[in-house]
């Protein structure tokens, strides 16, 4: 299993991290055997497979219940968690009662949590308890009405600033690693150089120490058109809408199932279950013994 040190050693060796959200037991399979670094079961759960329009109604019950799903994957990968909008920001108590129940029921490696300067004392306190914690820092999804949507940042020299403090008192609280999302490549590339921790971008450009996308967006199983910065190496939802497009013709032309795609019994078998059965009442039309 990749360790947080292990992922310290890939930035320290130059060698880039590879991480994908899942939010269930047969994508994380397949991430697991694809070989991927890390996977993150991300709050973009809520968008990507609940159906909502943002991040912030997902409830810790519900990224527990994804993530069980998601560690009985079992592989190599480091398994990283998000922590749900409301589930760190109000007290050191709370946040470690909840990234505890992340590890302990869900089987999480680690933590991540949105935010800079303003959650650094929340950081140390998890990382003081022997949880590992990733940070995230430029577009952070559960700020989405006070940022204004999912807008670039740090295009502006105070908000660049801003995100280069942010991400240094990440790293000084003690996280191991931390996202930088939707931000210009050249501050991406910057933070990464300030930094000692591997910083895994996402639209984000490419002088990360690592990159992570959505599952979803990644195999083309969304319904909306994606970002600038993803790149569909699928087309999931094409495949799928066919595959059931077909099934559903074959049902109606009676096509489906065939002689091969059926259970069947003995004809004197049959005969004794008939037999058994006696004849409905009102004596409904027989079934043929042949099918
Ligand atoms: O929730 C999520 O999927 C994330 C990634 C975008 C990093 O936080």
């Amino acid at each position: 299993m990749k360790t947080i040190h292990d992922l310290a050693e890939m930035k320290r060796e130059g060698r880039k991290i590879a991480m994908v959200t899942a939010y269930d037991y047969p994508l994380a399979r397949l991430a697991q055997e694809a070989g991927v670094d890390v996977i993150l079961v991300g709050d973009s759960l809520g968008n990507v497979v609940l159906g909502l329009e943002t991040t912030l109604p997902v409830r810790l019950e519900d990224m527990l219940h994804h993530l069980k799903a998601v560690a009985r994957a079992k592989g190599e990968a480091h398994l990283v968690c998000d922590m749900p909008f409301l589930t760190y920001q109000v007290s050191d108590e709370e946040a470690l009662r909840n990234a505890g129940r992340l590890m302990q029921e869900g089987g999480a490696h680690a933590v991540k949590l949105e935010g800079g300067q303003a959650v650094a004392s929340r950081i140390r306190r998890l990382v003081e308890a022997g949880i590992p914690v990733m940070g995230h820092v430029g577009l952070t999804p559960q700020s989405y009405y006070q940022l204004g949507g999912p807008r670039v940042q740090g295009r502006d020299p105070e908000v660049a600033r801003r995100l280069v403090d942010d991400a240094l008192a990440v790293e000084e609280a003690g996280a191991y690693a931390i996202v930088l999302e939707s931000i210009p490549w050249q501050l991406a590339g910057e933070i990464t150089r300030r930094l000692r921790i591997p910083t895994i971008g996402i639209g984000a450009g490419p002088n990360t120490d690592g990159q992570v996308l959505v599952m979803h967006d990644l195999i083309g199983l969304t319904f909306t058109p994606p970002a600038r910065f993803v790149r569909r190496y699928a087309d999931v939802a094409g495949v799928v809408r066919d595959a059931l497009s077909r099934y559903a013709e074959d049902v109606r032309r009676g096509a489906y199932p065939s002689k091969e795609e059926r259970y069947t019994m003995k004809v004197e078998d049959w005969r004794a279950v008939k037999a058994r059965l006696g004849e409905p009442e009102g004596g409904e039309k027989e079934a043929s013994e042949e099918g």
